[in-house]
């Protein structure tokens, strides 16, 4: 029996996380992972469903893959949409023959099993509760890298107004720090050089079962744990909330040398007004005073966020107010999302909702915004020598390679393949509005 899975990944990290765990549970349970969809009897979509697009786009896909001479190709829906529209899939997606939410991943193996011997049945496994939390871990040892994302924990407990999240991954669930720790040693034996801890929200990490030490919140602890690991030269994480980001992981940036000088911050809307609409508990003011804090402490510190346009209810004003911040702020880099209805969330409810005309409008404003000050901070690393962990071939060019500096800008670069997963010094020469290019030293 054919048993070759091609795995395609939507969304966000958390989910480039989980297919890569998914992968080694499906080989251990005799699957062979392939790299392109035509190679493959089984396609899997881990999917999206943070906003209406992210859905559409999968779905589309999976109906594309059913048709013609793919029709015999096994497709199953599995992730946050699996969980978010579980038997509706049914009839938007009528091929599909395995759907399965982000907390039952351990049973794929078996109901692909399953689907194999029978090949007229259809299995929808959207409970909530997990089998087995210690997939987690599970890394493809072939498939190490210099840089590896981590998860750190699953689920979320906030009731943010516009979003889908708490639905389809449930309560908050810690990985314990141990085993954390042990699987960065893991990777750090093989290789691996940068970590990224990912969360919904880094910084709750432990916060309701493990104990504060020496006024330390479990995250913090988790970072300096971190840092004592031989092999690991950076720490990066996310996404943290303002909410948590107190003294303590502030201050973590002048102690914790591993730390990169990077923090991707969400922010969501520059009116309190809307904020406090959206349910999200902070204010303008609090969340500038964390940036004046980390600044203080790194003054060249990359600041990234997300923000929505157009939530309902979001007036010129409130626009106006988020611009002023965002000029303030100067976020060097920046995702803009233009506000979606999530059935079942809080928002659905709202009736105040803004024309498509205007989220377009007040998104191509933000955009704008994030390209002036993403080149101005590139420009002051003009003349500048950084280290970069090299981590690619670029995609132009012969012999050109792509890596990262601390602050998380890409840098372009000539070299060979055997820099790859190695600190190098580069000096910088050129930018452009998300990329710097120079030359090694
Ligand atoms: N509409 C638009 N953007 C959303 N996000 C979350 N939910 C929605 C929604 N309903 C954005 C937030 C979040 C990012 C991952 O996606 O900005 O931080
Ligand atoms: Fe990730 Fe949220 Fe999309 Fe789920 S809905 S894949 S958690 S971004």
């Amino acid at each position: 029996m054919e048993k070759r899975v091609y795995i395609r990944t939507y969304g966000c990290q958390m989910n480039e996380r989980e297919s890569e765990s998914l992968s080694v549970i499906l080989r251990n349970g005799g699957y062979e992972m392939v790299s392109s969809e035509h190679s493959a009897n089984i396609i899997l979509l881990n999917t999206c469903s943070v906003r209406e697009q992210a859905e559409a786009k999968a779905i589309g896909k999976s109906n594309l893959i059913s048709r013609g001479k793919n029709r015999e190709k096994l497709v199953g829906i599995l992730g946050c949409m699996a969980q978010n529209l579980g038997e509706i899939l049914c009839k938007k997606s009528p091929n599909t023959r395995l759907i399965v939410g982000p907390n039952r991943t351990e049973k794929i193996p078996t109901y692909l099993d399953q689907l194999l011997r029978d090949k007229n049945r259809r299995i929808i496994d959207i409970e909530m509760g997990s089998i087995d939390r210690d997939f987690a871990a599970a890394h493809d040892e072939k498939k190490i890298k210099a840089s590896m994302f981590v998860s750190i924990m699953r689920g979320c407990n906030m009731h943010c107004a516009y979003c889908i999240v708490p639905k389809t991954r449930g309560p908050e669930w810690y990985r314990p720090m141990e085993d954390i720790i042990h699987e960065i040693q893991w990777l750090a034996e093989r290789g691996t050089k940068e970590v990224t801890l990912l969360g919904q929200i880094v910084n709750n990490y432990g916060i309701q079962q493990m104990p504060f030490m020496d006024k330390k919140s479990p995250f913090v602890q988790l970072l300096e744990k971190v840092q004592e690991i031989d092999g690991i030269c950076r720490i990066r994480f996310l996404s943290p909330h303002p909410k948590g980001f107190k003294f303590d992981l502030i201050d973590a940036y002048g102690k914790l040398s591993k730390l990169c000088p990077h923090v991707h911050l969400p922010l969501q809307s520059g009116s309190d007004r809307i904020l406090k609409a959206m349910r999200r508990p902070y204010k303008v003011e609090q969340f500038s005073s964390i940036i004046t804090a980390l600044r203080e402490i790194i003054p060249t510190i990359s600041i990234s966020t997300d923000m929505i346009v157009g939530f309902p209810g979001e007036t010129e004003d409130d626009f106006r107010a988020t611009c002023e911040l965002f000029d303030e702020i100067k976020f060097d880099m920046g995702f803009i999302f233009k506000y979606s209805i999530r059935p079942g969330t809080i928002a659905e409810q709202f009736d105040d909702h803004i024309p498509q005309e205007a989220k377009e409008m007040r998104n191509q404003i933000l955009l704008q915004k994030v390209e002036y000050y993403s080149r101005q901070y590139n420009e002051s690393m003009i003349g500048k020598v950084k280290e970069v962990l090299v981590e690619s071939h670029a995609k132009r060019g012969e012999q050109q390679l792509e890596g990262y500096t601390p602050e998380h800008k890409k840098v372009i670069f000539s070299g060979t393949e055997d820099l790859i997963g190695q600190l190098i010094n580069i000096k910088i020469e050129q930018y452009g509005a998300s990329t710097l290019f120079g030359k090694r030293v």
